[in-house]
Order: C-alpha cells, then sequence, then structure tokens
C-alpha cells in the first residue's frame, strides 16, 4: 500500500471511489439514503471536490491492482476558519437535495452550537471532513494510517487544532486512538422534526454524533521540527 498526499487532479479518480464506497455507506448517508452504491450525488460531490482544493488531503493506494493504481482509501481534510459553518447553513437553504440538507443541516448546527473556535481561541482549524475506505480493503488498518498521516499534515502546517465530526463508531474509535478527543455529542434519536420524528434514523451500531478535536500544542510542533 502507498500513501500519496492528493493533488485537484486527482479529483475525478477521489469522487469515483467515495461513490462506490462512501455516499452510500456512511451511516448518515446510508439513513438518509441519500444515494444508491456507485451513483453520484452532485452536493456531496461538490463538498468533496471542495476540500481537496485545500491540498491537505490524502489517499491509500494499492499499486498491485492489475497492474494500474487502485484508490482504496482516503481522508478529504479542509482548513475551516471562523464564519465558514455559517456561511455553509446559509446556503444549505438553497440545496434541492433534501437528504443532503438533513444531514448537514445536523452537522453544521451542532458545530455552531459547540463553537470550537471560541472554546481554543483559534483562527483557523485542520478539519478532517471525510474518511473512506473501499469495502474490500476494510480491516486492514488503511483508515488508522490515513488519519495518522493526516495529524502528520496539520503538524506540518502549523496547526494548532484538529477536528472530526465522526458519524460512526468505528471512526469515533479510530479518532480516540490518535489522541482526538471528544468535545461534543448529538444522540441520533433526539434530532427529530417538530412532530418528534427521528430525521435520521441511523442504523445500530452507530447512536451518536460526536465532534472530535486534537490539539497540538507548540511544544509538539518545535520537537516535530527538531525530529523532520
Ligand atoms: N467492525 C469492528 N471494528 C471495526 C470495523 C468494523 N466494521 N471497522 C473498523 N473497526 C475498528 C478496527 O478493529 C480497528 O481497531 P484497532 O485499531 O483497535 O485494531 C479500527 O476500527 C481501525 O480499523 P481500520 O482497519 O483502520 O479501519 P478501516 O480501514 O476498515 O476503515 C472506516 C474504517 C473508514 C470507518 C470504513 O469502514 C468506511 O469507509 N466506512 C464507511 C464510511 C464511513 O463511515 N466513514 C467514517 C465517517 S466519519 C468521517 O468521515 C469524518
Amino acid at each position: 500500500m502507498e500513501y500519496q498526499m492528493i493533488a485537484p487532479e486527482h479529483s475525478e479518480q477521489v469522487l469515483e471511489h467515495l461513490r462506490r464506497n462512501f455516499f452510500a455507506d456512511e451511516p448518515l448517508n446510508k439513513a438518509a439514503g441519500l444515494c444508491q452504491n456507485g451513483s453520484s450525488c452532485p452536493a456531496l460531490e461538490a463538498h468533496c471536490a471542495e476540500a481537496i482544493q485545500h491540498r491537505m488531503s490524502v489517499m491509500a493506494v494499492d499499486a498491485k491492482e492489475k497492474g494500474a493504481c487502485k484508490i482504496v482509501g482516503v481522508v478529504l481534510n479542509g482548513i475551516l476558519k471562523p464564519g465558514d459553518t455559517a456561511k455553509a447553513l446559509s446556503k444549505l437553504d438553497c440545496n434541492d437535495d433534501a437528504d443532503f440538507r438533513k444531514i448537514f443541516d445536523l452537522l453544521h448546527r451542532h458545530n455552531l452550537k459547540h463553537n470550537l473556535f471560541e472554546h481554543f481561541d483559534v483562527d483557523c482549524m485542520f478539519d478532517v471532513r471525510i474518511l473512506s475506505v473501499d469495502s474490500c480493503y476494510r480491516g486492514q488498518g488503511i483508515a488508522n494510517e490515513l488519519v495518522k498521516r493526516s495529524v502528520a499534515v496539520a503538524r506540518k502546517n502549523g496547526f494548532r487544532l484538529l477536528k472530526a465530526d465522526a458519524t460512526g463508531i468505528f471512526s469515533q474509535k479510530i479518532f480516540r486512538s490518535h489522541g482526538f478527543e471528544v468535545f461534543s455529542e448529538q444522540p441520533y434519536s433526539k434530532y427529530t422534526d417538530e412532530d418528534g420524528k427521528v430525521i435520521l434514523p441511523v442504523e445500530a451500531p452507530h447512536i451518536k454524533l460526536q465532534q472530535l478535536y486534537k490539539a497540538i500544542c507548540a511544544g509538539d510542533q518545535d520537537e516535530k521540527k527538531q525530529s523532520l
């Protein structure tokens, strides 16, 4: 397995991987019925393509796959600034994909309510947005390696704070094993409409959204620079 930084020219291949492995499988997408495996979802694709432009994302490539390189895992990371989430939430009203709106309304409102910028007094964050591994390659430590490398990219670029919205118990376990801590949680059973109906009936064993963070202190940065 090889790990490489994702460049904008890899976008189409990365999106193809996500259509087959993330768009239908991720717990909230699955609960919303966002799309069938392999089909496109323009709203989610735009969200992913925007992250790739930040040039902080990493992919796992199987070079032995039938003589050609195959993307088997990706972590899409972006830079988040104060005001970005409020702007994304206000743009959501114009999005005509109701299932996408259900998911991102939950994520954006949760992040605005539990404001990491204010709590940590930072003016930007390294945002781990999408973690995805090919269903045929799961359970081999690829997601673990992608998160480990993301932390290294964040350190190298001088970020003081990383954040991730982990939607399922496995991704939550992975982030915590890399030193992320839980800042806030939202049980899916409490995300309801005005009639009390659960908006996203997420399947067990996934029961809640976790907003996780990892703070990198100045001492850690210096230590890392010396070892590079
Ligand atoms: N059952 C039990 N344990 C699991 C499972 C599973 N299905 N999947 C992962 N784990 C555990 C592993 O045992 C391992 O634990 P360990 O470190 O103690 O050995 C740990 O999680 C990491 O396992 P990896 O092999 O590194 O994870 P993998 O490469 O299989 O990828 C992922 C996990 C990314 C969750 C994959 O299943 C996937 O792509 N799922 C669909 C998309 C998704 O849900 N992504 C995360 C959403 S949150 C976000 O994107 C920020």
